[in-house]
Order: structure tokens, then sequence, then C-alpha cells
């Protein structure tokens, strides 16, 4: 396919995710963009979110797997192949849960907004040698739908996400993570939607990433090595975007303090495989400290927010320099 060869492959040096955009697809540099239609106000796109209608858990325990669920619906080592390296997630799709009309992606969409779900770009067992784009639905309040999917029907959002994990995607997540992203997605409610849309700033990013980090030192107490894993993993691709976010001058000490934190994790992961009960809490330890780090690093994104491409002059700016080469 045209667009993988085009795509420049999700590259993890030192623990930072850099992902090229989508050339010739978007003007944005940024890929959390990558994804975006021609006709989409790429600026608009990100600084500002539909906004997240997720509801609060009524039984203990279930917060821990929609924090997890949460975290895996916004991260790309969800999906294996193709998808995983281009650094799709579900969130792509499902913008904070919902639809996005703005997703468009050579191949695999007709209009914008719509994604061929049985289409060999991402899998090789759901191709059904038909280009049939449909509408990316909204998640929000379908817990109580008795069928789920219209191309390939399943009976319960469980089995739509294990199949869509396992063959549209050829993802390789555990049960508990799938049972994680399966209580999160039950738990989008539109009676939790904020008014109005949420804007995409660094304040919101490092709270994404503190609750992953709090969500990994929960699974490494409870001994869920493999689970704590993949949430530090999934909390240093968030820090790649921000990384990517602070690209101009001026921003190197910035960059470089985002790049020692995903550093520090990567340090906590591999300190994870050694495989001990003891070594699990230790490493809870060493999270604390982490996140420590994090509300420091927040301090100076912050200050220097007005320069980074959070800011919506900085990425007007970034825009026009770079036209999209089409
Ligand atoms: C490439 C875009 C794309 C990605 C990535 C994606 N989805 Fe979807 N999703 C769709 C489309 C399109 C549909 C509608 C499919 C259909 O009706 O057959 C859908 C349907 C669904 C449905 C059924 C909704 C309903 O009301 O029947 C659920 C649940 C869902 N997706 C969850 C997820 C989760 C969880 C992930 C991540 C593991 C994910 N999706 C990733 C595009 C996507």
């Amino acid at each position: 396919m045209r667009f993988w060869r085009d795509c420049l492959i999700v590259s993890i040096a030192a623990g930072i995710t850099l992902s090229g955009a989508a050339y010739g697809q978007s003007a944005s540099l940024l890929s959390e963009a990558q994804w975006n239609s021609p006709a989409t106000d790429d600026v608009a796109f990100l600084t500002r979110t539909p906004g997240e209608c997720l509801a609060p858990a009524k039984k203990p325990g279930v917060e821990y797997q929609i924090e997890l669920g949460r975290a895996a619906f916004s991260s790309p080592f969800l999906f294996g192949g193709p998808a995983a390296r281009s650094g799709l997630s579900c969130n792509s799709c499902h913008r904070d849960g919902r639809d996005n009309p703005d997703f468009y992606l050579e191949g695999l969409s007709g209009a914008p907004g719509t994604a061929d779900v049985t289409s060999s770009l991402f899998s090789k067992t759901r191709e059904d040698n038909v280009f049939n784009p449909v509408l990316i639905p909204t998640l929000v309040d379908i817990a109580g739908q008795d069928s789920f999917g219209v191309t390939a029907p399943q009976p319960s959002i469980h089995d739509f996400v294990a199949s869509a994990v396992a063959e549209e995607f050829q993802g390789v997540a555990t049960p508990t993570i799938i049972d994680g992203i399966v209580a999160y997605v039950a738990h989008l409610n539109a009676g939790f939607c904020p008014e109005g849309e949420t804007a995409q700033t660094s304040a919101r990013a490092v709270s994404d990433i503190a609750r992953m980090l709090r969500t990994a030192d929960t699974a490494m107490i409870r001994g869920e090595a493999a689970t704590a894993d993949f949430l530090l993993l999934s909390a240093q691709h968030q820090l790649g975007l921000v990384h990517e976010r602070y690209q101009g001058k001026g921003l190197m000490m910035e960059r470089g303090l985002v790049a020692d934190l995903s550093r520090r994790l990567a340090e906590i992961r591999s300190g994870l495989h050694e495989g001990e009960d003891n070594a699990l809490v230790a490493t809870a330890g060493k999270t604390a400290l982490a996140l420590d780090q994090l509300a420091r690093v927040e301090r100076r994104l912050r200050r220097k927010e007005q320069k980074s491409l959070y800011n919506e002059e900085q990425l007007r700016r970034l825009m026009a320099r770079e036209p999209a080469p089409q």
C-alpha cells in the first residue's frame, strides 16, 4: 500500500516515539494529525478534542480496569503489525471515545470519518476483498446494545473488542487489557460529557501520563508485570507526543526533560523483567519517583507552552511553513 511506503515508521529512540507524519495526507508534521482528511482544519484539530464522557466506577476494583482500558484505548502498542508501527490506536478513530469526522486514511476510508474494518491494510485474516468503509460510530452510550458492529456483528462489547484487536489489527493484548478496554467503553456515558470541547494542553497530556503511571503502580502492586510494562510503554508513547509539540527554537531544555523522563520509564520497565514479586513492589516505589519528576517537568512545560505546538499561533505558523506536498 502506498501509504505505508510513504509513512515514516514509528521509531523508538531512547524511549521516545518519533513518528513521522503521513506526508501527502496532511499538512501537519505532528503525528496526532496524521489521519486527518485534507479538508480538516489541523490547527483546530490539534488544539481541541470533542471531550471524554467517562462515568466514574461504582464498584471498587473497577476503577483500575477503567484506567487500564483508558490507557490502552490511546496506545498503539495494543495493536500488532502495521497499525502499531504507524501509531494508530482506538483513539485515532474514536476520538475521546466518540466518532472522528476528520479521520481519513487512503485505502481504508471512503468519505472522511469512515473506515473499512475488514481491510488487508490492517489484517491478513479479516480481508474480505470488498472495499466497504462504514462510518466510525461514537462509543458513548453503546453499553446497552444487543449487537456491536454492522460489518461483522458481535453479541457483546467484549467479543467485538477481542476480535477487533486480534483479527482486525493483529494485536497481542492480554485478557486483562481487553477486560480493561471493555470496562472503559462500558463507562462512556452521555450523562458525563463535558460542556463543549476540551482544550488540548500540556497539562492535559501530563495528566493522562500521570494516570498511566499511577495505574502502572497499581499493576505492579497486584503483581501484573506484563500489564505494568504495557502501561509504562504507553506512557512513553504519550511522552513522545509531548516531545513532538516542543520542537521549536528555545525548547531544547524541555525536550531534554521529556526524554530524560522517558528513559527513566524505560529503566523501570527493564527492572520489571526480573520477575520476582519483591522486585515488583520495589519497582512500584520507582514509579512514585517518576511521578514526582513528571510534576517538575510539567511546570517547565507549562512555562514554555506559548512557544510550543500546543499554542494555536505557533501551530498556524508551522502549517504556513509546511504546506502539504500534494
Ligand atoms: C481505523 C479506525 C478504527 C479503529 C482504529 C478502531 N475502530 Fe472501532 N470502529 C470503527 C468503525 C468503522 C466501526 C463500525 C464497524 C461496523 O459497524 O462494522 C467501529 C465500531 C466499533 C464498536 C462497535 C460500536 C457499535 O455501536 O456497534 C466498538 C465497541 C469499537 N469500534 C471499539 C473500538 C476499540 C475498543 C478500538 C481499539 C481497540 C477500536 N474500536 C479501534 C473504526 C475503528
